[in-house]
């Protein structure tokens, strides 16, 4: 698997896999389908409720732990410096591990202004060696300028919604100028994955290739880091077989243009959503 190196010096996956909403005996079933198709970095969070499957499924894979990147996110009711740090702990607890390998603050919920005492338990616990790599999720240019000029710390990862309806070009450049890798969430546009558009389709059928991996390489081409999430174990191995072929400047420019206004998923606007 290709890895980039975070701005702490670690590594992360090139592709990664969602894990919500895989919950229950189904729910690790999924997951260790996807660790033994081959993915090693595995994204959960507190609001998925399945910590404890994504380390469940952990242990059953038999993947050694050093092999596996492990992501979990801080909800927006544990922003508090104390609140944030036995919220880690608590993850540990589910997942029943010893180490995070990148933990996120999952949205910035502004209108509580808390998301930088957060932080600053994040940078504590990445010092104290329970979380390797430390980022955000859902972060503008407002907050992470906030986070950064009050303790010195950048995000190592802003993982933010990004599909071809929302390529977020301003954002991937601001986080590029930081330093900080872009991952993106809903990378094939969830429900809406726009797999019948016309420069999807064309690549294609042109590559001999799905939908679904013309826009998984698009996003791997651009430099973002994309979490698609499959139940369906053929579909989790064809999100990882995007290595073998390459678009060109004008697909890729193609597939960016299907960016719209309207294009979010839902009401994810960061400076208004509130994720408790
Ligand atoms: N940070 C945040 O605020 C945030 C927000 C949303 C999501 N996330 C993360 O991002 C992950 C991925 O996002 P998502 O689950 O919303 O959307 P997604 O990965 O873009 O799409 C998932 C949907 O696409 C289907 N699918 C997957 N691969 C396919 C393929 N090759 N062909 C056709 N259909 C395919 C899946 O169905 P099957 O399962 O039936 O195959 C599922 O319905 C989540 O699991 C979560 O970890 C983070």
């Amino acid at each position: 698997m290709k890895t980039h190196t975070l701005n702490d010096g670690r590594e992360l996956p090139a592709i990664g896999f969602g894990t919500y909403p895989l919950t229950g005996d189904d729910g690790i079933d999924a997951v260790v389908s996807a660790i033994e198709v081959g993915y090693r970095l595995l994204d959960t969070a507190v609001n998925y409720e399945n910590e404890h499957e994504v380390g469940e499924a952990i242990r059953r894979s038999g993947v050694p732990r050093d092999e596996l990147v492990v992501c979990s996110k801080l909800p927006g009711r544990h922003h508090g410096y104390d609140d944030a740090i036995a919220s880690v702990r608590g993850s540990l607890e589910r997942l029943g591990l010893d180490r995070l390998d990148l933990h996120l603050i999952h949205w910035p919920n502004p209108s509580q202004g808390r998301y930088a005492d957060a932080w600053r338990a994040l940078v504590g616990l990445q010092r104290d060696g329970l979380v390797a790599s430390i980022g955000v999720s859902n972060f503008t240019q407002t907050h992470l300028h906030r986070i950064i000029d009050e303790t010195g710390v950048t995000p190592a990862v802003n993982q933010i919604e990004l599909h071809p309806h929302f390529p977020q070009p301003e954002m991937r450049a601001a986080n590029a100028e930081l330093g900080i890798l872009t991952e993106s969430w809903s990378p094939l546009g969830k429900r809406q994955a726009p797999f019948s558009e016309p420069p999807v389709a064309a690549a294609a059928e042109a590559r001999g290739v799905t939908p679904g991996q013309v826009i998984l390489r698009w996003q791997v081409q651009l430099g973002a880091v994309p979490i698609p999430k499959s139940a369906t174990p053929s579909r989790q191995r064809e999100n990882l077989d995007v290595f073998g072929f390459e678009l060109s400047d004008d697909e890729m420019a193609a597939i960016t243009g299907l960016g719209r206004a309207d294009g979010r998923l839902f009401g994810g606007d960061p400076d208004t959503h509130e994720e408790m």
